[in-house]
């Protein structure tokens, strides 16, 4: 298994290029089962989860073809199978996503329900229980979700009784073949979903109410969408973890093709704790503190602070001046770093969902265990100030999602080295 070598110590510099973000290529990929033409995806990112949807797509019937290491063709023409199976969504649960495109589309169709994952139970019910308003039928057979809708799925209003991300992307997904109006509500706002809506606005779908929570959809009644080529937005997690990276070691940096009114929340936290930006159309530069000031963090969803920077924010808090409180408010579950961080050094306490850091005390390197995505992104972060030579073990994870990790990382001058072990 490959690990990543780190020789903490190095100030930072130069500027990185973002890639395109893997949670919206995900459902965009999803969203390609709708069209009758074969579509071009650009900036798509070169990462583990984007083959894993690909090879389920291909499963199913469709034509994937890598035009370059970030150009995706994707024909769903010839889908024959409306079978989602176990083997692939274990691997990832983003997979989901094939769900109300393919039952909007065929009828009928069966996904392996995704079980649980390391950062919470994440249950589907609410993508259920939508698809059951649009008229579905839906059972659980052998770990299956067996959903069917002999006559199309039919528009119907919708209220979210939690803000679901891949939940708003499946539904939105599946109104748009429906009979009829879709009046959805509480739906989530994060930029991943407004692609998916204005990807198949361009095709032509009527949907009012882009970018906030309530969105009317006019189904086309099981007509396939004339889906447009199109360039996948930037990766705003991939973003926020480089400006981490030059902020816990206190560098100047830039990263390249990144949104920042996407990252809003995250610039405001950086900024709060100490460190300057320069804005411009092509890069957001990062400014060093003087000090760094400990933040106080409560995960939400968009336009809120990220869930998906959580960790990356408790590695920052490390190398602040006092305690900082980070709140995770959307998984149960995602304070595994803390342990692997504790080996490092960290001091921090946790009290159910809240985790204080106590900010300032020497981290020294060690072995870490990545758990799961964005947890390993925060024990490289740490590995960077850490002194000596850390390994951070089980990358698969941090593989699922950055693309060119440590090459990026080399661009700003850090000492990463991807090794094997044995
Ligand atoms: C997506 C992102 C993930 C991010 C998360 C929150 C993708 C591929 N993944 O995950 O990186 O961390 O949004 O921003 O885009 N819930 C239910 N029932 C449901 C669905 C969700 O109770 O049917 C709960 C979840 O357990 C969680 C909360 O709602 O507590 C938000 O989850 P959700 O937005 O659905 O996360 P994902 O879409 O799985």
């Amino acid at each position: 298994m490959q690990y990543l070598q780190i020789n903490g110590g190095k100030k930072l510099s130069g500027e990185v290029s973002i890639s395109g973000a893997k949670n919206a290529a995900l459902p965009l990929i999803a969203l390609t089962l709708l069209s009758k033409n074969s579509v071009n995806l650009k900036n798509i990112p070169d990462v583990a989860d984007i083959k894993t949807l690909s090879k389920l797509l291909e499963n199913l019937g469709s034509t994937c073809e890598f035009l370059g290491k970030n150009e995706l063709k994707i024909d769903t023409s010839k889908v024959h199978s409306t079978m989602a199976n176990y083997d692939i969504v274990r691997k990832m649960r983003a997979s989901i996503l094939v769900l109300g495109p393919l039952l909007s589309r065929f009828g009928h169709c069966e996904v392996s329900l995704p079980g649980g994952c390391a950062i919470g139970q994440r249950p589907i019910d609410l993508h259920l229980s939508a698809l059951e308003k649009m008229g579905a039928n839906i059972s659980i057979k052998q770990g299956y979700v067996v959903a069917t809708a002999k006559n199309g799925l039919k528009g119907a209003k919708i209220v979210f009784d939690k803000i679901t991300v891949t939940g708003s992307e499946n539904i939105v997904m599946a109104a748009a073949l429906a009979k009829g109006q879709t009046h959805l509500i509480n739906v989530a706002k994060e930029p991943e979903v407004v692609q998916v809506c204005e990807v198949l606005a361009a095709a032509g779908v009527k949907i009012s109410g882009i970018g906030t929570d309530e969105l009317i959809i006019e189904g086309t009644d099981r007509e396939l969408l004339n889906v447009s080529d199109f360039s996948v937005i930037s990766d705003r997690i991939e973003a926020g973890t480089y400006l981490c990276a030059g902020a816990i070691t206190n560098s100047k940096i830039s990263i390249k093709n990144a949104n920042a009114q996407h990252l809003s929340a995250v610039l405001l936290k950086l900024e709060q704790m100490g460190f300057g930006f320069e804005i411009s159309d092509e890069k957001i530069t990062l400014l060093p503190a003087k000090t760094i000031k400990p933040c106080e963090i409560v995960t939400t969803e968009y336009p809120g602070f990220p869930t998906d920077m959580q960790a990356q924010f408790m590695a920052l808090s490390l190398v602040a001046d006092g305690v900082s409180v980070i709140d995770e408010r959307l998984f149960e579950n995602r304070f595994m770093h803390v342990s692997e961080l504790a080996r490092m050094g960290a001091d921090i306490r946790l009290n159910g969902h809240i985790a204080s850091v106590y900010g300032g005390k020497p981290l020294n390197s060690a072995d870490v265990m990545a758990t799961d995505l964005r947890a390993s992104s925060a024990l490289v972060l740490a590995a960077l100030v850490a002194s000596g030579t850390s390994k951070v073990h089980r990358i698969y994870h941090l593989d699922r999602g950055y693309e060119n990790l440590e090459e990026k990382f080399k661009a700003l001058g850090a000492d990463v080295l991807r090794r094997n072990d044995g």
